[in-house]
């Protein structure tokens, strides 16, 4: 679902970036190692700084990404046209993913899936998109964070079958995703899965 005024404030400022390059990216680098090389996705790129996360902190060669607010990928377009053809950015879906199975050597998700109703199915497109021995890179939000009072109060996501770490990671191996490192902040995680 679409981020709600103040969540978009939150994501499309300075300290959101500071946050996304200078934690998640570095201990999910540090969990999963680098592409050096290689044909990436990002699900849900909001204005775009993952992708040059990827492009830099984790050598891709090419980055497709998308996100399901075409706000957010007018904002993307215009930060990252100086990589020229080696970003592709549309508006998508993460549930129904418009490309061929086997496709990308890895997958990112920074702090996207626990917006999406349906976040199994986009879990089972993840995996679907992966090459065999691709990997997904992801950090989430957990149901422990989405339910406090304040956090309610301000921001909007869906309502019920959210997940902690433990439920995310069984059913990162349900679609068959093998968890091959994960840490566990309590309100948020990091993952890095393997497509058997
Ligand atoms: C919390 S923001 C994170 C944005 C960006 N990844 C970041 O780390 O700054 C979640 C993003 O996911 C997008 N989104 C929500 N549901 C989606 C879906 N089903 N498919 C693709 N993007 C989605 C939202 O529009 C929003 O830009």
């Amino acid at each position: 679902m679409l981020l709600n005024k103040v969540e978009k404030l939150l994501m499309n400022n300075p300290v959101r970036g500071a946050v996304q390059r200078h934690y998640e990216a570095r201990r999910l680098r540090h969990m999963g190692g680098i592409m050096a090389g290689g044909r990436a996705l990002e699900i849900g790129c909001g204005r775009g700084v993952g992708v040059e996360i990827i492009l830099d902190r984790f050598g891709a060669d090419t980055v497709d990404a998308f996100d399901l607010d075409a706000d957010m990928v007018r904002r993307a377009q215009a930060r990252l046209a100086r990589f020229g053809d080696r970003v592709s950015l549309w508006t998508g879906d993460a549930t129904a993913i418009p490309a061929d199975d086997d496709t990308y050597d890895a997958v990112f998700d920074f702090g996207i899936i626990h917006h999406i109703p349906d976040w199994r199915a986009a879990l089972r497109e993840v995996h679907r998109v992966l090459r065999p021995g691709g990997l997904l890179y992801a950090d989430e939000i957990y149901e422990k964070f989405l339910r406090h009072p304040l956090v309610r109060a301000l921001l909007a996501h869906p309502g019920d079958d959210r997940f902690d770490h433990a439920r995310f990671a069984r059913a990162l191996e349900g679609v068959g995703l093998h968890v091959v490192a994960s840490y566990d902040e309590g309100h948020f995680g990091f993952f890095v899965a393997r497509k058997v």
